[in-house]
């Protein structure tokens, strides 16, 4: 049986109790509304330590003041059932007050320089600010051995890889891989939010992306391939914030440069922004 859990001190007693045990803790944060993205990184965690945590909780220092935060859908009962059955052993749901309890303004921040001011950092200022913050202190709430975070969200763990170096977290920080839906489109909380009419249109994306990779596995240069992107998503109605071919550490490389790659892209369809990225 999964056990919820909405105080820290049963939190840090339970992991706690754990440790005097002997066994080896992972976690998985989450802001709710689970799919099958998030439980393949509950078992890739379990495949490695003898208990997973798992937190829910939607962090409202990581969303701009048009960002989705009041709307972000919020599915409590399903989230428990399906962490369960992932094999989850703990599910910690702080609180907005429980987080930030001298208020959002009043508390510490973790600013991470550098890859936190790229792409989706350029595109939605204080962002990783908030991812980070709110990472760090589940980090020290949790105190895990291991977390894992998906690559759907690349630049992120980048970032709290970078987080987790600068800061010296024991924490081991695991990747697990994107879990698409059958056209292609990587899983997101943000998907139910696409009309029955732009739903079809969202596996573009995907497509986009492999084509990047054709095009540059074909000799064309970063901007041309860059620019046959946004033209092909543009085409297909979305509006382009980016798309982008970048080194494993999302630096921009050289035309004809050797080397592991990976492109990028964040799109909105109407009133969803998507992103995704291929590696290769
Ligand atoms: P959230 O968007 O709920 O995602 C939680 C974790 O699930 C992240 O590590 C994300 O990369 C991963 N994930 C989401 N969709 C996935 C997919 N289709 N395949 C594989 N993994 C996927 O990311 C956040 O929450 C927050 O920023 C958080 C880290 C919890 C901090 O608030």
């Amino acid at each position: 049986m999964i056990e919820t859990i909405t105080e820290l001190d049963q939190l840090r007693e339970r992991v706690s109790e754990w440790k005097r045990q002997g066994l080896r803790v992972g976690f998985v944060p989450t802001m709710g509304n689970l799919h099958a993205g998030h439980y393949s990184l509950v078992m890739l965690a379990r495949q490695y330590v003898d208990r997973v945590v798992s937190s829910v909780f939607v962090n409202p220092t990581q969303f701009g003041p048009n960002d989705d935060f009041t709307r972000y859908p919020r599915t409590p009962e399903a989230d428990t059932t399906g962490l369960e059955g992932a094999g989850c052993d703990a599910l910690w749901l702080p609180t907005v007050e429980s987080m930030y309890p001298f208020g959002i303004d009043l508390a510490a921040k973790v600013h991470v320089p550098g890859v936190s001011s790229l792409l989706e950092g350029a595109h939605r200022p204080g962002h990783f600010d908030g991812v980070c913050t709110v990472v760090g202190r589940l980090f020290n709430q949790v105190q895990p051995d291991i977390a894992a975070f998906g690559k759907k969200d690349y630049q992120q763990l980048a970032v709290i890889r970078q987080l987790v170096r600068d800061l010296a977290f024991p924490v081991q920080v695991m990747a697990g891989s994107i879990v698409r839906e059958a056209d292609g489109l990587a899983m997101s909380s943000r998907n139910q939010y696409l009309g029955a009419e732009e739903r079809p249109r969202a596996g573009e994306i995907r497509k986009a992306l492999v084509g990047m990779r054709e095009a540059v596995a074909g000799g064309a240069s970063l901007a041309q391939v860059e620019q046959q992107a946004r033209g092909r998503l543009d085409a297909a109605g979305f509006e382009v914030d980016y798309a982008v071919v970048r080194r494993p550490d999302l630096c921009e490389p050289l035309d004809g440069e050797d080397g592991h790659k990976v492109a990028l892209v964040a799109a909105r369809l109407g009133r969803t922004r998507l992103i995704d990225n291929l590696e290769w």
